[in-house]
């Protein structure tokens, strides 16, 4: 007689949250990869990293500390790198997710990978959740017409329930992130959920000259070499709109063989970066389209012909 026992199930597909979720036990930034943004890591510090590492001193003073923050603010200005600095700096697991990817990888899925998001970050507590561009996922809803609005909805209608269901003593914290904080439903925001806001502006002048110094620390620089006049200038630009600069000046000495970075090859940067911000793309990309008009006038003239 032939015995068979079923000796483990084979899982039908990928674990979807497996996809989404991306669990880090130390992320590697650091409170001094910062630059600027003093009253920020002091609110985050407060509010994420002291009850996780201290959670007495709330309960001495006898209150409650809240759930989490969410960082709102200009795109590129540092949020999501001050989200991992404090999960650096505490024993925290950091369970990071895109708010769109929530909703779009998987579609349906989303209210089960918030549960599933929550569950796990219960399992690895002390943890920090860092939802980025939650705005995908908590708009202010109005008549969900389509399936993907109601979807929306539901993955939304989740996460509050989600955020009512663990106690803001305990050590799981939310971090939220987000470029438009005006659109999002205000019942995310309320008391009790996620009512900490931490805005993030444009480097002032002060912290330009900080992010310049902390993103050119490694680099060999020629003595010519003068921050300021990229520092005092009017142009608008954000944390990364500056390591990027650093890193193409980097780029043109290194094209050239150079072995230190020189003050034109960081203005040639700047331009370059500059450049590319205003038009979205460098101007070498257009050369490699332009086959698409071509072909479509010359599919207009071969219609004309055949029309007679
Ligand atoms: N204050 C800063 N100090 C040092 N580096 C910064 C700062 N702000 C931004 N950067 C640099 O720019 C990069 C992008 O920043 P980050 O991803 O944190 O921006 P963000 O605010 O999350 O942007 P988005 O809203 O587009 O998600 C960082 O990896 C970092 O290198
Ligand atoms: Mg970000």
């Amino acid at each position: 007689m032939q015995v068979l026992s079923v000796v483990g199930l084979l899982q039908d597909e990928v674990d979807p949250m497996v996809s989404v979720m991306n669990v880090e036990k130390a992320p590697l930034e650091s409170y001094a990869d910062i630059g600027g943004l003093d009253a920020q890591i002091q609110e985050i510090k407060e509010a994420v990293e002291l009850p996780l590492t201290h959670p007495e001193l709330y309960e001495d003073i006898g209150i409650k500390p809240p759930k989490g923050v969410i960082l709102y603010g200009e795109p590129s200005t540092g949020k999501t790198l001050l989200a991992k600095a404090v999960a650096n700096s505490t024993p925290a697991t950091f369970l990071n997710v895109v708010g769109s990817e929530l909703i779009q990888k998987y579609l349906g899925d989303g209210p089960k990978l918030v549960r599933e998001l929550f569950r796990v970050a219960d399992d690895l507590s002390p943890s920090v959740v860092f939802i980025d561009e939650i705005d995908a996922v908590g708009t202010k809803s109005y008549d969900a017409h389509s399936g993907g609005e109601r979807e929306i909805q539901r993955t939304m209608l989740e996460l509050l329930n989600q955020l009512d269901g663990f106690d803001s003593g305990g050590d799981v914290k939310v971090i939220l992130a987000t470029n438009r904080i005006e659109s999002l439903d205000p019942a995310l925001l309320r008391p009790g959920r996620i009512d900490r806001k931490i805005e993030f502006p444009l480097p002032d002048k002060k912290t330009r000259r900080r992010i310049f110094q902390i993103h050119t620390s490694r680099m060999t620089l020629a003595d010519d070499v003068n921050f300021e006049e990229f520092v005092m200038t009017k142009d608008e630009f954000s944390g990364a709109d500056i390591k990027a600069i650093c890193a193409e000046a980097g780029l043109l000495a290194l094209r050239e063989r150079r072995m230190k970075v020189t003050h034109a090859d960081f203005k040639k940067a700047k331009e370059k970066v500059m450049y590319k911000k205003k038009e979205g793309v460098p101007k070498g990309s257009i050369c490699r389209w332009w086959p698409v008009p071509l072909a479509g006038k010359y599919m207009c003239i071969l219609l004309v012909i055949f029309s007679f």
